[in-house]
């Protein structure tokens, strides 16, 4: 393809590596775009497609002293599971970097220097809740107390789950920290801050320049601009991130949300490090004719149309995004997919049960491009057997079954053309123009159906024509007829490429036929050579039946959202409880709370270390039958291990040890 090159860079959203992904997300950042960068590889664009793991932040960092590994496990754990979900669903990513390499980090650090050395950071100090015994700062949401407004009890330092009113966690009455429920000191924390609102009339004018981004991103922007954009802190008192490159700033690092989005940058360093090319990446960054363009959810809005690009203008150097074509949120049976509550359907689940082209092609038939859809399990089975098995799967089948059983494997030769021959070339390049400009405008949905009007003209063509007939008659024109629907099968493998990467391939595989000239503009041209023989037969798209769209993902379209909190019996029984006597306690020094017991269970003993100091005198605790969770893993708290749990019940400030009614001897089991 000889034509000038375009250049475009693509980014998705880079997913957090503390949880899996689920179709919502594929939906909403990644399948599109996916789609996106395909298509433009086949119209020959120059193109590349960046991605990674978000791995810094304070949910991270709480996750992994919640569950007492080290921040590096969590991430590891996610960025290769979620890494491979990408790649079972065929989402071809350039490169699927993570925030936390070393290029990351310098590059972070040194866009936050620039910004610094140039005088654009703020300075300011605040007050911040401090635990003595963390010895760190607590973030908002890891603290919990008193909602100052409604009285209850356990309000977050964020949020009033209750009432729903927006805290600070200073606004709290009685704040403790959620960790270790330490009541936690006001201890004085300076921060730097971007001046987002000097931006604010320059940003504004940029987006009146974007009157072709979807009107949900505009909209929304406008909403940001309204309210006055504000500054915004772009340090954290945490550990786990990219350092503060700064003296004197010793347990900071940058915002996550300052950082993570510098990602697409640092991974496009990457890419070409690996490549061989360490100074190629400003061709793209620095490059005024690139179109740069992000794929996110709606969720990430602000961060990609806003604060990203006014650091991007406050440093210099980098272009700013083309176009951000972000999607609603896609629902599951009317429920909304959400990692952190976990009833999403998730990508590594599915992808076991589905051919991942059947899924892809459910989620795109049906993206929230301009606002929410459901996701419905029957989908799949309707997508499958109504429109690709019979629609596509069938022209393909019956046109290779023809020419397999009566032109013995070959490609036959084409003889004379009719006009139901040039009309339906003729439509097929036609139509390509058309869905051409679906892409261009990030109209997905519109393409693929265009696509697939595609393999419905073929199949009218088949039907039209009837070869059955003519073989008897005129062998010439069945010749033709099924040469001309070969080469209408390699147009389709071009055309559905985009959104069905694994079936385009095998229609090349059935067709014998190689990639040299499978590009958009082909479509609906003559490129098989005739007299070759065919490859193997396949049926694309076997039925799915009604067992198959198993029971358990029904039973997510008639049961309530909650259920997916239910856990059963098995699960239930892999925790043993067990009657404990308490046999020996002491106060732990220096905390409100602790006491280290050594209680019996049947013939063995243990050491727990249990918050209830504030609620029982060790006096009191001994001879007691509590009852006890005998298999946790074993913990350390405040340096001295813990080897189980006790069952208490709380509330409003009110603790009671859970003990059995009449005496029984210690170690007997509950069930
Ligand atoms: N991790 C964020 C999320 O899942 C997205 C980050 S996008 C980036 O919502 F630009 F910041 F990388
Ligand atoms: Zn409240």
């Amino acid at each position: 393809m000889k034509d000038k090159k375009n250049k475009y860079l693509v980014t998705s959203a880079l997913p957090y590596a503390n949880g899996h992904l689920h179709i919502g997300h594929i939906a909403g950042a990644y399948l599109p775009a996916d789609i996106y960068v395909r298509y433009r590889k086949l119209k020959n664009d120059d193109i590349i497609f960046i991605c990674g793991s978000d791995e810094h932040g304070t949910a991270i960092e709480m996750s992994a002293i919640k569950e007492g590994v080290t921040p590096k496990e969590i991430i590891d754990n996610y960025h290769f599971s979620n890494k491979k979900a990408f790649e079972d669903l065929g989402i071809n990513f350039d490169i699927y970097s993570r925030t936390s390499n070393p290029i990351h980090h310098d590059t972070s650090q040194e866009i936050f220097l620039n910004l610094f050395k140039k005088g654009i950071l703020i300075q300011k100090k605040e007050k911040q809740l401090y635990s003595e015994r963390e010895k760190r700062f607590l973030a908002d949401r890891y603290v919990e107390g008193t909602c100052p407004k409604c009285g209850y009890e356990e309000a977050r330092g964020d949020q009033c789950e209750k009432c729903g009113t927006n805290l600070s966690p200073l606004e709290l009455i009685n704040p403790r920290s959620k960790i270790t429920g330490d009541t936690p000191v006001i201890k004085e924390s300076t921060h730097y801050y971007f001046p987002l609102g000097k931006y604010q009339t320059e940003l504004e004018s940029w987006i009146n320049t974007r009157q072709h981004w979807k009107p949900n991103v505009i909209n929304y922007c406008n909403g940001w601009f309204k309210s006055g954009l504000q500054d915004r802190a772009i340090t954290r008192d945490l550990d786990w991130g990219v350092k503060v490159p700064l003296q004197g700033n010793e347990g900071k690092v940058i915002y996550v949300w300052f950082e993570a989005p510098i990602g697409y940058i640092s991974a496009t360093k990457e890419l070409f490090i690996n490549r061989k090319e360490p100074e190629k990446w400003k061709e793209y960054w620095c490059n005024p004719e690139v179109k740069l363009i992000h794929f996110i959810g709606k969720d990430n809005i602000v961060f990609h149309a806003i604060v990203f690009p006014a650091i991007l203008k406050a440093n210099g150097d980098f272009i700013l995004p083309e176009n951000i074509p972000a999607n609603e949120f896609l629902n599951l049976e009317g429920g909304k997919q959400s990692k952190s509550k976990g009833h999403g359907v998730l990508v590594k689940d599915i992808v076991k049960e589905f051919n991942p082209d059947v899924i892809r092609y459910t989620l795109a038939s049906n993206l929230p491009e301009n606002r929410d859809t459901d996701f419905y399990w029957k989908d799949i089975q309707t997508k499958n057997n109504n429109e690709l098995a019979a629609i596509l799967g069938n022209f393909i089948n019956r046109t290779v079954v023809f020419a397999k059983s009566k032109f013995n494997n070959n490609i036959p030769n084409r003889y004379e053309e009719y006009k139901s021959d040039t009309d339906i070339f003729d439509y097929l390049s036609l139509q390509k123009n058309v869905i051409s400009k679906h892409y261009d405008n990030f109209r997905f949905k519109d393409a693929i159906n265009e696509t697939m009007n595609c393999v419905r003209a073929a199949n009218k063509y088949f039907n039209d024509n009837e070869p059955w007939k003519e073989i008897k008659n005129n062998i010439h024109r069945a010749e033709t007829i099924i040469n001309n629907c070969l080469q209408i099968c390699y147009s389709v493998s071009i055309l559905i490429s985009p959104f069905l990467p694994f079936t385009s391939e095998k229609i090349l595989k059935i067709l014998n036929a190689g990639k040299k000239d499978f590009y958009w503009e082909n479509t609906g041209k003559i490129i098989l050579e005739a007299d070759k023989s065919l490859g193997k037969n396949e049926i694309l798209f076997p039925q799915i039946n009604n067992n198959e769209i198993m029971q358990e993902d029904l039973n997510t379209t008639t049961e309530q959202q909650s259920e997916s909190e239910l856990i059963d019996l098995e699960y239930f029984k892999k925790i043993k409880l067990k009657v404990a006597k308490i046999i020996e306690c002491e106060k732990i020094p220096n905390s409100k709370k602790l006491v280290k017991l050594k209680i019996e269970i049947g013939k063995k003993t243990k050491q727990l270390v249990a918050g209830i100091s504030e609620y029982y005198k060790p006096e009191e605790l001994l001879g007691k039958l509590i009852i006890v969770v005998d298999n946790l893993k074993k913990t350390k708290l405040m340096g001295i291990e813990s080897e189980g749990m006790l069952l208490a019940a709380k509330k409003n400030g009110k603790l009671t040890l859970l003990t059995v009614q009449k005496e029984i001897e210690s170690g007997s089991e509950i069930s």
